[in-house]
């Protein structure tokens, strides 16, 4: 499919389609073609869309559910009714094998969908006063009010669910949102703002500014844009944290290096080695929660260690558009010399290749590591690329110790059984989620999602980001009859 437009991809400004004062061209990470030519709007074309957010939000967060529920069905509905368009406009941008673009179209149906169903049911909560003499006769009425206008940075790796992560929530709650999506991936962004704006939401609930790093940084001190919903790198979230210290409500959601722990309880090691093979490499392991440290137990090791290798060996990499590939490009030559970089270091320092460890360009080959440093990079930092790391450990002590580990903590998977592990491990992991009987890179689009340490702070999933969106407003009615 032919992307280029004859002008620039619009951005979206208080709901309208603008040009911009610049452009930004888009390329295909596999092979560096152009993709698509998009607006970048000027200062005066932002600073409309900040106005507008701002001079809406008192309105907005008055629209009635129903207003804002159909507007969140109607863009499942418009998202659904594009989805191969969008799935193809994510593998050229992003440059992931179609069927994860497909898959990432169909859980941003589901996320505005969901967020439909949420705007509908958020109510607040009652509680009786009357559990002491001085609260007789008082009710408190608690519902939730939203923060205010939301700026929201997504990030390359779902060019499409992670914003509609951002976007979906806040119009539930009635908070108008500034999209910021990546720079090299926001096509799929700005399909989302055309559907949006087919709505009924009133002009200044969202736009969509596809700008770059320096006008999104004045953007993040704009005291009118009370919370900033960033997901992307560590260093880039915390310094944002750090300059709104105390000024604004910002929620991270960062990187991690997740870990699966194949437990000696575990019925079916092929089916385990096929799943950490297949989520240490999908998105080319450009995912927070791609496997990247398998922990092993030993009395399964010797079985497991093989099986797991033949099935990286099986993860078919290349151009995304060729039907056997499942594992498509990193971002763009330069992070797989970075990423096959880390590798060559924990070489260096004794650990062995069982598979993998070069690249072609912007494609790494699926890679699996035995004997790495626990200090080494592929280890302790996040790799995001195709690149896997096994560990063998002597029990379950062993194996928690192994995954807390870490400087990061957004989710772990544990392959047992065993009900009183599944317990523990729930019990003593120090992440947001921990995945029983699979990998850590399971996420339905419903579940609170977030970090605990260095992955972040704050919560997404819909009605968990809702909640992070709006604080609690007390209302204390007295002279009642409970
Ligand atoms: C992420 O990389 O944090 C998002 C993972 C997902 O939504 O599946």
């Amino acid at each position: 499919m032919d992307m280029i437009t004859p002008e620039p991809r619009p951005a979206w400004i208080a709901g309208r389609a603008e040009q911009g004062t610049g452009t930004l061209v888009v390329t295909h990470p596999f092979d560096g073609s152009e993709v698509a030519t998009v607006a970048v709007p000027g200062p005066e074309q932002v600073e409309r869309a900040v106005a507008a957010a701002a001079g809406v939000a008192a309105e907005f967060r008055r629209a009635p559910a129903h207003l804002r529920a159909s507007a969140l069905d109607q863009v499942s509905l418009g998202l659904a009714a594009r989805a191969e368009e969008l799935a193809e406009v994510i593998t050229a941008e992003n440059g992931k094998p179609f069927r994860w673009a497909e898959t990432e179209v169909s859980r941003a149906v589901s996320v505005f969908r969901i967020a439909a169903e949420e705007a509908r049911r958020f109510s607040g909560d009652l509680q009786r006063l009357d559990t002491d003499t001085g609260g007789e006769g008082r009710l408190a009425l608690t519902r939730r009010v939203p923060r205010g206008p939301v700026l929201g940075i997504a990030p390359f790796n779902f060019p499409l669910n992670l914003v509609a992560h951002k976007v979906a929530p806040a119009l539930a709650v009635g908070a108008p949102i500034i999209v910021k999506p990546a720079p090299r991936t926001p096509l799929s962004a700005l399909i989302l703002g055309e559907i949006l704006a087919g709505t009924d939401l009133p002009a200044g609930a969202f736009s969509v500014l596809p700008l770059g790093n320096e006008e999104t940084s004045a953007l993040a001190d704009d005291p009118r844009l009370p919370v900033v919903s960033f997901t992307g790198s560590g260093p880039v979230g915390w310094s944002l944290a750090e300059r709104a210290a105390g000024r604004k409500h910002v929620v991270l959601e960062l990187g991690g290096n997740a870990a699966a722990v194949v437990l000696a309880d575990w019925p079916d090691l092929a089916c385990a080695a096929e799943r950490i093979a297949t989520f240490g490499n999908y998105q080319a392991g450009q995912s927070c929660i791609a496997v990247q440290r398998v922990i092993v137990e030993r009395s399964v090791a010797e079985e497991f260690v093989p099986l797991l290798t033949e099935a990286v060996r099986g993860q078919a990499a290349g151009d995304p558009y060729d039907t056997a590939v499942s594992v498509g490009p990193v971002v763009d030559e330069a992070a797989a010399e970075r990423v096959v970089g880390w590798v060559d270091e924990a070489v260096d320092r004794g650990a062995k290749v069982l598979t993998g460890g070069g690249h072609e360009g912007a494609t790494v080959e699926p890679t699996l590591l035995t004997d790495v440093p626990a200090d080494a990079k592929v280890w302790a930092e996040e790799v995001f690329g195709p690149v896997l790391a096994v560990s063998v450990v002597d029990g379950p002590d062993e194996a928690f110790a192994a995954v807390n580990d870490s400087a990061y903590g957004l989710q772990a998977g544990v392959f047992t059984r065993d009900v009183g592990l599944a317990f523990r491990a729930s019990a003593e992991l120090e992440v947001g989620g921990v995945i029983v009987g699979d990998v850590p890179s399971y996420r339905a689009d419903q579940m609170p999602y977030g970090g605990v340490k260095g992955s972040g702070s704050g919560r997404e999933g819909v009605l968990a980001a809702m909640r992070d969106l709006t604080v609690e407003r007390v209302t204390v009615l007295t002279g009642i009859d409970l």
